[in-house]
């Protein structure tokens, strides 16, 4: 069956995920996908190019609203339209937020491997980040990755202020369950944490995922909560810049306005119809593309179990993104340089993402089955080559 995903217009000269590396280099890192936008979204951009109005605009009433009632409805969040902080990306926000609680220098607790941002986040402001590894076990053979709430405990300390989750995780793929979720408000809670959790990734869920926004599970946690979306990685709209924090503490959120308001940061007004027109007229498109990326992830798996015996992989419940462990194999170097130099296919490198990420990489599958399946094939060839395939 052929899909409209199966083809995409040429990226370069238009994407940092296709113009970073030489031109015979197959791009399987950055996380946006290589489909254009849904259609509404088009349109809906043209129409503001159309207007010829571009000057400061700073806020949007309607696309608050949208989101408030969009959290409400999907994840049962209770949401009013002045929890809704727009934010020109998730990674101002998520600086803002270690710019902004808890005393200066007191440590972050970040589980990892996670979105290096998180790491950087803490470091940007001083802040000691604390890195808890995520263990992993083999579940029906694909790596599966769980918090370990012994190694949080042995880890926090009285300093510790603020609590970095990514949920659904980039790049583990899992959507964390309401247990584990309960555990780790339980663990804020007791701890006296803020907790700001990432949820960027929450519209992207293949079958087997199911995302639970943290601060649903009640009304403590939602008040040391700081939750963060975007309709960027869902409707593949990144460079639009708009994103959002919800807030329904008012301390919190003056305190985070406060913060904000003065480094002259905001929203890209221009982006405004865009999100609108994502979050209200493209869930077609989303189930869709989601069904798409669910053959993308089956393939991916199929093809790893079918000829690298050695390797290790996650079944992601959500994302694009699936996590390779190669310290199984005998490589010559990184599993990031070695693909980059030998099959001329570009990942993400495991490091990056803090501890737990030595002799791993991630793969964006984001992309078109042929291009996907062009990248396995020349990975293939040069694990063989080398004597590597495990
Ligand atoms: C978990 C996570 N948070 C944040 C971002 C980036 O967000 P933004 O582009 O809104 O700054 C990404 C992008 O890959 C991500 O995976």
């Amino acid at each position: 069956m052929t899909s409209r995903f199966d083809t995409f217009p040429p990226r370069r000269g238009l994407s940092v995920k296709w113009d970073a590396y030489d031109a015979d280099v197959l791009p399987l890192w950055v996380a946006d996908m290589d489909f254009p936008a849904p259609e509404p979204v088009t349109e809906a951009m043209k129409a503001r190019a159309a207007s010829g109005q571009f000057g400061y605009e700073m806020d949007a009433p309607a696309l608050r609203e949208v989101i408030a009632a969009r959290m409400a409805s999907r994840y049962a969040l209770p949401t009013q339209p002045d929890d809704v902080l727009l934010q020109p990306g998730l990674v101002f926000s998520l600086n803002v937020v270690t710019r902004t609680y808890g005393a200066p220098g007191s440590p972050v607790l970040i589980p990892t491997p996670v979105y290096q941002h998180f790491i950087y986040a803490a470091a940007n402001f001083q802040r000691p980040a604390i890195e808890v590894e995520l263990p992993s076990t083999l579940r029906d053979g694909w790596l599966y990755y769980e918090l370990d709430f012994d190694a949080l405990e042995a880890a926090v300390t009285p300093e510790t202020s603020v609590f970095l989750l990514c949920n659904p995780h980039n790049p583990v793929g899992r959507t964390f369950t309401r247990a584990e979720l309960e555990r780790i408000a339980e663990f804020c809670l007791r701890h006296n944490l803020l907790l700001c959790s990432d949820e960027i990734h929450a519209d992207l869920l293949h079958p087997e995922g199911a995302h639970i926004s943290i601060a649903s599970l009640g009304p403590e946690i939602a008040a040391r909560t700081i939750t963060l979306v975007a309709p960027s990685k869902a409707f593949n709209v990144p460079g639009l810049q708009v994103a959002a924090a919800l807030i329904s503490n008012r301390e919190l959120r003056e305190q985070f306005i406060q913060s904000s308001h003065h480094l002259g940061v905001h929203a890209s007004s221009v982006g405004f119809p865009g999100a609108l027109a994502a979050y209200t007229q493209c869930e077609g498109w989303l189930a869709e593309v989601l069904a798409y990326l669910t053959g993308n992830r089956n393939a991916l798996l199929a093809f790893v179990r079918a000829n690298w015996p050695g390797v290790q992989i996650t079944k992601p419940e959500a994302t694009y993104l699936a996590y390779l462990d190669f310290r199984g194999v005998d490589l010559p170097a990184s599993p990031y340089d070695f693909f980059l130099k030998q099959a001329r296919v570009a990942l993400s490198d495991g490091p990056s993402y803090g501890k737990g990420g030595e002799g791993r990489v991630r793969l964006n599958y984001g992309t078109s089955r042929a291009v996907l399946m062009e990248a396995l094939e020349r990975m293939d060839v040069a694990l063989k080559r080398a004597g590597a395939a495990g």
